[in-house]
């Protein structure tokens, strides 16, 4: 039987295809519609561990680690009766355990081949262990997911470059820092992020692909970054990366610092004040007495004098005394704790009540005032005068800014739990470095100024609770913007 039933009954068979059958590294199993095994190739041999006469001649069911009855009555589905039905292809996967191991994993393909003879079609079975390539996408799979999970729950945008700058990564962090969906950037430059007018990513990513040795990977870098809406903020970015066979991926960790960034120039800004406050405040109190002294015996000289020299002369000694006069009293402002005298006010027309105090400094055909009053503004609990005082200061600073002309611009508008005001101009501007140092104490670029005006003011809206800072380009003009909280 296992003679008559070799592979060398099909007629095209050879020793050739023999020797090939023999070297393929599947098992190979050739049964007929009985499902009788007429031959099967070494690896099926090997796998079977039995000799190939134990093998040839019996029931293919009778030989597979499955279990001893035809597939079909078992649970297995049998790929021969499915191939016998439709004359065609079929491939199944058959799972099963062999006492005491691990389970396995095979796909079955039957092959019907009509020879023509007349003891019926023969089928040609291969089967492949796909045990371990299975295991290996669960794995990949379990992987990918514990990936992602990580990378959406960082609170840091985590973002992929690939070698030419394409984003191919951005994860939920990077989608709220930078309001974009993953659509939107993925497969753009990274410019669009990080702009090269704010970075030096391009340098040091070409840099590192040509030396793969850049003295900065990995550390942290500071950068000005671009949110969908065009605004710029501070960011730490974190730079790795990891090569596939040639293929190189660049890794950003970017942190949003913009937070971090206005906490510490607050923090900073409170200490130096408190620092200078107390020195200032001694010495002011020890020159009021004398200016008094100075003024009133001046002005005393200067009523008896009548050579027109003297008079000038002593007019600009009373000059600078206003001067200093000014200047203590604006210490004692700016030292002193300031208890505010809060009633229920219309910031619109304290606003208004300023302007009109305003141009009465002005002339009208040099500075003219644009005056935008959000008209549903709600009254909020503040000390008008001092508030007065504040918008004083700052429209006095725009005017001093614009020697040539312009106009100031004044909005209010309602915020969430805030009224903010706006005061533009379109004066000189303020550098960026000198952005960071305006609020403090005798800080100015003013000849004539003393650098309290804003620093007072900047005390009387902490007061009140609110916050003031400002925007500026240099040669265009400055905006101030404090919000006053409403639910004082
Ligand atoms: N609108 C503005 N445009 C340009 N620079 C400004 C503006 N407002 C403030 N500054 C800058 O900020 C500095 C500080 O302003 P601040 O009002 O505190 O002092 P000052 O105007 O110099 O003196 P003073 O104490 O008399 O007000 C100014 O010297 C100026 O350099
Ligand atoms: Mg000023």
């Amino acid at each position: 039987m296992a003679e008559n039933a070799s592979l060398n009954r099909i007629p095209d068979s050879t020793l050739f295809l023999k020797a090939i059958f023999d070297s393929i590294s599947e098992e190979i199993m050739v049964i007929d519609a009985t499902g009788t095994i007429h031959d099967v190739n070494k690896v099926f041999l090997d796998q079977c561990g039995l000799p190939r006469e134990a093998v040839v001649g019996k029931k293919c069911y009778e030989i597979r680690a499955l279990s001893g009855n035809p597939c079909h009555i078992d649970r297995y589905d049998c790929p021969m009766h499915r191939a016998k039905q439709n004359n065609e292809r079929v491939e199944v996967i058959h799972r099963y355990r062999q006492p005491g191991a691990l389970e396995r994993e095979l796909t079955r393909i039957m092959y019907p081949i009509s020879t023509g003879a007349k003891d019926g079609p023969y089928f040609v079975e291969i089967s492949t262990d796909v045990t371990e390539y299975r295991n290996l996408i669960r794995r990949l799979k379990a992987e990918k997911k514990r990936f992602s999970t990580i990378l959406d729950t960082a609170t840091d945008a985590v973002i992929c470059i690939d070698k030419d700058h394409k984003i191919i990564l951005f994860n939920a962090a990077a989608q709220r820092i930078f309001a974009y969906t993953g659509e939107e950037v993925l497969n753009r430059d990274l410019n669009l992020l990080i702009p090269p007018q704010y970075g030096n990513h391009y340098r040091l990513l070409n840099q590192f692909l040509e030396t793969r040795s850049p003295p900065e990977m990995g550390a942290d870098l500071k950068l000005t970054a671009l949110r969908k809406g065009g605004e710029e903020f501070p960011v730490e970015l974190g730079l790795s990366f990891y090569e596939i066979e040639g293929d190189i991926t660049f890794t950003a960790i970017v942190k949003d610092i913009s937070m971090q960034k206005q906490l510490e120039k607050k923090l900073l800004q409170s200490e130096r004040l408190a620092a200078v406050g107390k020195t200032v405040a001694h010495v002011a109190h020890e020159i009021k007495n004398p200016l008094m002294i100075i003024g009133g015996f001046s002005h005393q000289i200067r009523d008896a004098l009548t050579d027109e020299k003297s008079i000038q002369k002593l007019d600009m000694i009373l000059e600078e005394v206003r001067r200093l006069e000014r200047l203590v009293r604006s210490i004692g402002d700016f030292t002193k704790v300031h208890n505010l005298v809060s009633r229920m006010s219309n910031i619109n027309s304290v606003l208004q009540d300023v302007v009109k105090i305003m141009q009465g400094f002005c002339s009208p055909e040099k500075h003219r005032f644009s005056v935008d009053l959000a008209p549903d503004l709600s009254e909020i609990i503040c000390d008008p005068d001092k508030l007065k005082q504040v918008f004083i200061n700052i429209i006095t600073n725009g005017l001093e800014a614009m020697e040539e002309g312009g106009t100031i611009a004044i909005t209010t508008q309602k915020a969430m739990d805030s009224v903010e005001i706006r005061i533009s101009d379109e004066g000189v501007g303020i550098h960026e470095k000198d952005l960071l140092h305006i609020f403090e104490p005798f800080f100015t670029t003013r000849e004539r100024g003393f650098g309290l005006g804003l620093a007072i003011s900047y005390k009387l809206i902490e007061a009140h609770g609110g916050e003031m800072w400002a925007d500026s380009v240099p040669g265009k003009g400055t905006t101030f913007v404090i919000r006053l909280p409403t639910g004082q």
